[in-house]
């Protein structure tokens, strides 16, 4: 007999198929935000081995190689210091006006207005360890002395005309102290918290730390990143910066963590979600695409559909350049 179940019949026309993803699976503009090395010198332009086809920019050479991407409609970026200026064991040249990315926001705020400027705010990139906070002689994180200096380095991000700020160090209570200090200035309401909430101490980080300098020096980031089997921490670290008031969560890395994604989006449904395709998938995709294993247009599409299904609103990933190319072709 035949069964009225047949699934096909829901299917078989791309428009059918196109109704099948639901409102939250389509792939537009809107949900891709590109990640930028921003080097000191502004003429800058220096490829990265780790990372094929990914550079590091000065602010001039930036600002040619944004605008082919604004008009094919790119709606944001992320901001990353890679810089040269003398280290010491705080961080304080990240609150310096030399830092690269103040002028980086500077000019993206002259130049392309519309464009949305988030930064991301960490330790690493400053401190002589490589670390991602403050530490004390014992070797631990100093997890007060860390929030003094990113909130320093927030507030200079916000006084140059960032939109969004986007802490990666994983210490405890940043997103309280950072909304505190945009009280303080009179900028709550002009500026949001992208928190990194739920960032796992991944191997998938690898060219990143190549790209960026930002390697840790000595040991790990095992006390603060969190441990890669945890759902509870994940679960809580979610909880924390919703409560602390984060207008937006990250899950980080991207495709290895996509349980997780849904779990929070599912907890915290009022939230867009961010996830983060990091370097070691850049990296991953582009070689094996380029070893043959598969198309790579295909292979990016199909990890970032799952993005989306899994929960994701807005995804950072480094294919946003070819992404933005793709999109029109559809
Ligand atoms: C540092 C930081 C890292 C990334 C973003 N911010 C590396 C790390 O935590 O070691 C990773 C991004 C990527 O791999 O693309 N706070
Ligand atoms: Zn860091």
């Amino acid at each position: 007999m035949a069964s009225s179940y047949g699934l096909h019949s829901g299917y078989f026309h791309p428009t059918l198929r196109k109704w099948q993803g639901g409102a939250g699976t389509t792939i537009a503009p809107h949900n891709l935000m590109l990640p930028i090395f921003v080097v000191d010198d502004e003429d800058g332009i220096e490829p990265i081995s780790s990372m094929p086809g990914v550079l590091r920019m000065g602010i001039n050479t930036m600002a040619v190689f944004l605008e082919p991407l604004v008009a094919k409609g790119l709606e944001a970026v992320l901001l990353f210091s890679v810089t040269n200026i003398l280290k010491d064991d705080t961080g304080e040249i990240g609150a310096k006006p030399s830092n690269p990315t103040v002028g980086a926001i500077k000019r993206i705020k002259r130049d392309y207005p519309d464009l949305l400027v988030a930064v991301d705010v960490c330790l690493c990139p400053y401190t002589i360890s490589g670390h991602c906070g403050v530490l004390k002689d014992d070797g631990f994180i100093d997890n007060g002395r860390s929030l003094i200096q990113i909130v320093k380095i927030a507030k200079s991000f916000v006084l140059a005309g960032a939109d969004v700020i986007a802490p990666s160090d994983m210490m405890d209570g940043r997103i309280k102290a950072i909304k505190d200090m945009l009280q303080t200035l009179g900028c709550m309401n002009r500026v949001s918290v992208m928190s990194y909430s739920v960032k796992f101490a991944s191997a998938f980080y690898g060219p990143f730390r190549e790209a960026a300098h930002s390697a840790p020096a000595f040991g790990d980031r095992k006390r603060y990143q969190l441990p890669l089997a945890s759902r509870g921490l994940a679960m809580r670290a979610a909880k924390r910066d919703e409560v602390e008031g984060a207008d937006m969560l990250m899950v980080k890395p991207g495709l290895a963590y996509l349980d997780i994604v849904r779990e929070v989006k599912d907890r915290h449904p009022e939230l867009p979600m961010a996830i983060y395709q990091v370097s070691g998938e850049y990296a991953m995709l582009h070689h094996g695409a380029a070893a043959g294993a598969f198309d790579l247009k295909a292979i990016v599409m199909e990890t970032l559909t799952a993005m989306r299904r899994s929960g994701a609103d807005i995804i950072i990933t480094y294919f946003t350049p070819q992404l933005l190319d793709w999109l029109m072709e559809k």
